[in-house]
């Protein structure tokens, strides 16, 4: 794949006051309308694919990339550095769905999903940095979900990634931004995209939980195919790029009201809410034995 900078065809660092932006994961969804927002808001974009099929999409320019490996990453980052000659921001935006219930799921197949959605975004992080702390300057965007903020029947282990990449980027806020590095989370609610054709299911079921299952992952897939196009977080997020917002994170979604309900209502008041939002039942009450 020849990677050569797509923008009117400039070559090397090109124009110094243009910011350079990668987005991971732009070949479809959400990244792909980050990307395309940046790059008509002016920014030199590059989007990534595992396996881009052209140079180029929506006015930004695609490098192959798979967050998955260690290499991969490296090498896009230099791929963009020796193209553009900098990376203000990078907006870690690769992720993938795993649903089932939190015993089906296998140690291998959770380990699935930490790769891309949790290490994934460390290794581009820790690509990124050594270059943005030599600058005393760069934003990292990270595009977390409401997942990432609370539990959900049937979503266990997509829910444990988001929480871990949650932990990881506050920390590191207090960590870079003494060194002139932002970072951002960016929790959308359900927003048109791919994710459901390519989520992955258990390859073990348990029959105890097939009706509950059979309810969520309905309700789950109507959410979807009902939730809106994903312009809002594209314009959270350059918001963010473009120093509008510097706070560390970010709501967006008709879901978020959820997020707030949270702070004011009691916790049975909130599971009632959850239970309801993917068409469960309330349990019955057990008698403590
Ligand atoms: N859609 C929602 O309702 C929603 C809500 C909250 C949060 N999110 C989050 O938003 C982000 C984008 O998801 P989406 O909904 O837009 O899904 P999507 O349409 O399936 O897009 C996922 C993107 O990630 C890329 N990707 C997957 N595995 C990768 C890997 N190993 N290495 C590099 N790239 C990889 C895919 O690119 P290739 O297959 O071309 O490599 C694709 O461009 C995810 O982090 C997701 O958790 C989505």
């Amino acid at each position: 794949m020849k990677t050569a900078n797509f923008r009117s065809g400039e070559m090397a660092t090109g124009d110094a006051s243009v910011k350079v932006a990668l987005v991971t994961g732009a070949s479809t969804g959400i990244g792909r309308q980050i990307a395309g927002r940046l790059a008509r808001a002016g920014y030199r974009v590059f989007g990534t694919s595992r396996q881009p099929a052209a140079e180029s999409l929506d006015g930004f320019a695609m490098l192959p990339l798979d967050v998955t490996s260690n290499e991969s990453a490296v090498a896009c980052v230099q791929t963009v550095l020796a193209h553009a000659g900098r990376l203000d921001i990078l907006v870690n935006n690769a992720g993938v769905e795993f649903l089932g219930a939190a015993e089906e799921a296998s140690i291998e197949e959770a380990r699935w999903a930490f790769e891309t959605n949790f290490f994934g975004v460390m290794r581009m992080t820790q690509a990124v940095l050594p270059h943005m702390r030599a600058r005393r300057q760069g934003v990292i965007v990270c595009i977390s979900s409401l997942a990432g903020l609370g539990g959900a029947p049937f979503q266990g282990i997509y829910i444990a990634t988001k929480h871990a990449l949650e932990g990881y980027i506050e920390s590191l806020w207090y960590e870079v931004e003494p060194l002139g590095v932002r970072v951002a989370l960016v929790e959308p609610g359900f927003f048109r995209s791919e994710i459901g054709q390519r989520k992955r299911l258990p390859a073990r079921t348990i029959p105890d939980y097939a009706a509950d299952r059979a309810r969520v992952f309905a309700r789950w897939e109507r959410l979807l195919a009902d939730s809106p196009d994903p312009a809002p977080v594209a314009e959270t997020v350059l918001a963010i790029c473009d120093g509008r917002s510097t706070r560390l994170r970010h709501l967006v979604g008709r879901e978020t009201r959820l997020s707030r309900f949270k702070l004011v209502v009691p916790e049975w008041l909130v599971r009632r809410r959850i239970r309801r939002l993917f068409g469960l039942e309330d349990p019955p009450r057990r008698r403590l034995k």
